[in-house]
């Protein structure tokens, strides 16, 4: 976690004291590192070292304004999965020629609005919505710049819930039925104009072969439409590369995008990329505090203030994320604590098995919580929202003020 360190064993998020954090704005709040966010960008720009590319944040990963802001600055450009993270994109300043748009079940508004932007492009998920596309472009008297999304069945070797590339899922269309689809958006759809070439296999995988594979059997499609008189101007590998929460070690962002350079070898395609997770990942932690410790008679609890509907990673995919005292206690004893938060379901738990040394009101960094932390987050069991800081040096900026009780309950009625 190269931004968040201990000094003289007080846990720092850059040179701001999570302690300090904690006192001004309460827990729990993610705290984010501006630096890291940067450096974890540069370091996939530099990686491309010369060949034309566009790195799109998969903007679901996490979607504060802040983030995509500094992200836009950058350069970078997005993927986005809704018309909700199109409209946050273009507020925080985003360049609508550098989105794409993921999704098998894009609406008609959300198209609309996307074509009204003038988005790089769609990626799309299945003929129905290539012809549902087209006419509205028709409709609209405009030309949608089009992907498809192909799926290549390769076996990402990640958690099922998060395996996006084989036959059996939901996403991209079938490799067997692509060309077909390629030389109907070609010659029988005035309303779309064929751009690229797509694929996303899945997230947070830890080995370099899938993508490889992927890409291969891209280029190899790629290739074969080329021939057909088919123009690729871009070819979208997306996202998924994985970021170390505990014992896994993931490729660097660098031989990552070498490998996949390497396999486009000298085409001259632009190529894309769609990182969420590697991109933000690591650049965040939840804060909480102890609220209370119950020592039953075979397991100790350590109850928290941050609870599943801040952080739902562990309850849904038994996620692991490491957890560290904001002030390390060498002398005293640890035990063995379940991390569990205030929620009424016993799969409400940010961490099992934790070695820790604790008392009443310690701080807790939940590490690695950057990406599908806040963006998952829910107000279940009516627990606003937590609040977001971004951390700038020794500056401490507030980027989402925590939810009050009054905003969620807002938009609801009674009956007359
Ligand atoms: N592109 C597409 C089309 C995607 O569906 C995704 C993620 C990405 C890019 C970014 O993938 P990444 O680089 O972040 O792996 N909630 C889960 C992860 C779900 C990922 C969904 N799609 C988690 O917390 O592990």
């Amino acid at each position: 976690f190269i931004s968040f360190t201990y000094n003289h064993d007080q846990l720092f998020a850059e040179s701001a004291s999570l302690i300090e954090i904690a006192k001004e704005f309460g827990t729990p709040c993610y705290v984010y590192s501006r630096a890291a966010l940067v450096a974890a960008y540069q370091e996939f720009n530099r990686a491309f070292a010369g060949r034309d590319h566009l790195i799109c944040y998969a903007v679901k990963a996490n979607s504060n304004l802040a983030i995509l802001n500094i992200l836009a600055c950058l350069g970078s450009g997005f993927d986005i999965v809704s018309g909700g993270e199109l409209q946050r994109v273009l507020k925080a300043g985003g360049d609508p020629q550098k989105i794409v748009f993921s999704g098998v079940g894009k609406n008609q508004d959300e198209m609309r609005m996307a074509l009204t932007a003038g988005i790089l492009c769609f990626n799309v998920e299945s003929e129905m919505e290539l012809l549902s596309l087209n006419q509205l472009a028709k409709e609209m008297d405009k030309i949608a710049p089009v992907s498809l999304r192909v799926n290549p069945d390769v076996d990402a070797k990640t958690h099922p819930y998060i395996s996006t590339g084989l036959k059996e899922n939901k996403f991209g269309i079938p490799m067997a039925e692509a060309e077909r689809i390629y030389h109907t958006a070609a010659h029988e759809l005035p309303h779309v104009r064929i751009t690229g070439l797509d694929c996303h296999i899945g997230s947070q995988l830890t080995e370099i072969d899938p993508f490889i594979e992927a890409s291969n059997k891209m280029l190899a499609l790629l290739d074969r439409l080329e021939k057909q008189g088919i123009c690729i101007e871009h070819l979208d590998l997306g996202g998924g590369l994985g970021i170390s929460y505990s014992q896994e070690s993931p490729p660097s962002i660098k031989d990552y995008v070498t490998a996949l350079c390497n396999s486009v070898g000298q085409r001259k395609q632009r190529i894309l990329i769609e990182p969420g997770r590697s991109l933000v990942g690591n650049t965040g932690l939840l804060l909480t505090r102890v609220e209370y410790l119950k020592h039953a008679p075979h397991r100790n609890f350590a109850i928290v203030d941050a609870a599943m509907n801040d952080l739902m990673r562990p309850a849904l995919y038994d996620a692991y994320h490491e957890i560290l005292p904001v002030v390390k206690k060498s002398s005293e004893v640890n035990n063995t604590y379940q991390v569990v938060g205030p929620v009424c379901e016993t799969g409400d738990f940010l961490g099992h098995d934790r070695q820790l040394s604790l008392t009443k009101d310690d701080l807790l960094a939940v590490m690695s919580a950057g990406a599908y932390g806040m963006s998952m987050s829910s107000n279940y069991n009516t627990r606003p929202r937590a609040a977001e800081i971004m951390v700038d040096g020794h500056a401490i900026h507030l980027i989402r003020a925590r939810e009050t009780v009054e905003q969620l309950i807002a938009s609801e009625k009674i009956l007359d």
